[in-house]
């Protein structure tokens, strides 16, 4: 396998770019890759596939007519679905939240509607919560998935303010399909020519995020084959190495799987070596990995 350092801004499609801002706050989220994402993509493929959708930044930076994107969080997806088929519904569930907290203050209100989605999982809930929660982590509690976050430090954006964004994603993803769908449903509708790209909630840090604790990677890497022998094309977002280097997510064993890995976050790696006058700092590293079955 070929591996490659993310360097030259010329190999970013220009075409591509992300929205001016982000519609949901989600953790992990890949908006500050997503450019850089969507330069690896092949030149030319069919229908894009999102398998695993979170926020959508790549799908919402890439913006192409035929796309499919899934998430096997039944809220989330009602959101997104409902940004298709009627944004300005979207739009009144914020501004109906927004001005709760004006009336009756901000952690009250948030405390009520957390109590309202804890009680009856919904998208309405949902939405405002991602926005206005505690550094943007919507956290669930592991034993009964009780979304557990306290509220956040800052001020949600405005009504008119979050309309915008509205207005953006919805023109980005007018003609994409959403799903509520485990991604194997997903990726086993991806066809010849076809590209899947996807995000899973591999890491440590995500366990009690997305019940990752349950995720297999090996399940993932054999519906990922199952996708190349059809020649689809995959693209995979994995964590690298963080901070500590200890935590690396040790991949299971794919001989021949990826013909291509990309470490994405080499600019900061480059800046702690001349910091460290050249000493090899492995441990120090922070990438975000890229594979590529193509
Ligand atoms: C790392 S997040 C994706 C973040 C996304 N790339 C973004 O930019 O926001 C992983 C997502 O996978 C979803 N997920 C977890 N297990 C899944 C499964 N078995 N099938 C489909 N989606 C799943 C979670 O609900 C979560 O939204």
């Amino acid at each position: 396998m070929q591996t490659l350092l993310f360097q030259d801004p010329g190999l970013i499609n220009e075409m591509a770019k992300p929205p001016k801002g982000q519609l949901l706050k989600w953790i992990g989220n890949k908006q500050r890759f997503a450019r850089k994402i969507v330069s690896f993509f092949p030149d030319r493929f069919n229908t894009y596939y999102e398998p695993f959708l979170g926020s959508g930044a790549v799908l919402g930076t890439l913006a192409k007519d035929d796309s499919v994107g899934a998430d096997s969080f039944k809220p989330l997806v009602e959101i997104w679905q409902t940004l298709a088929r009627s944004p300005e519904t979207l739009k009144q569930w914020y501004e109906q939240r927004w001005h709760l907290t004006v009336n009756h203050g901000k952690k009250e209100a948030y405390e009520a509607i957390k109590r309202s989605y804890n009680s009856h999982p919904n998208a309405p809930d949902l939405l405002f919560l991602c926005r206005s929660c505690y550094g943007g982590v919507v956290r669930f509690r592991q034993a009964d998935g009780y979304m557990s976050t306290p509220c956040g430090i800052h001020n949600p954006i405005s009504p008119g303010a979050f309309s915008k964004r509205v207005d953006e994603w919805r023109a980005r993803v007018k003609k994409a399909i959403f799903v509520h769908a485990e991604y194997e449903d997903t990726m086993s509708k991806a066809r010849k020519g076809d590209l899947v790209y996807c995000d899973p909630p591999y890491s440590h840090t995500q366990s009690i995020l997305y019940g990752a604790q349950s995720f297999s990677l090996e399940r993932l890497f054999e519906v990922i084959a199952a996708c190349k022998s059809r020649g689809v094309f995959v693209a995979l977002s994995i964590d690298g190495q963080k901070r500590s280097g200890r935590l690396k997510c040790s991949l299971p064993p794919a001989d021949g799987l990826f013909e291509r890995e990309i470490l994405l976050d080499c600019g900061r790696s480059m800046l702690k070596r001349f910091q460290m006058n050249g000493l090899s700092l492995e441990d120090e590293v922070v990438h975000d990995r890229l594979l590529l079955t193509y």
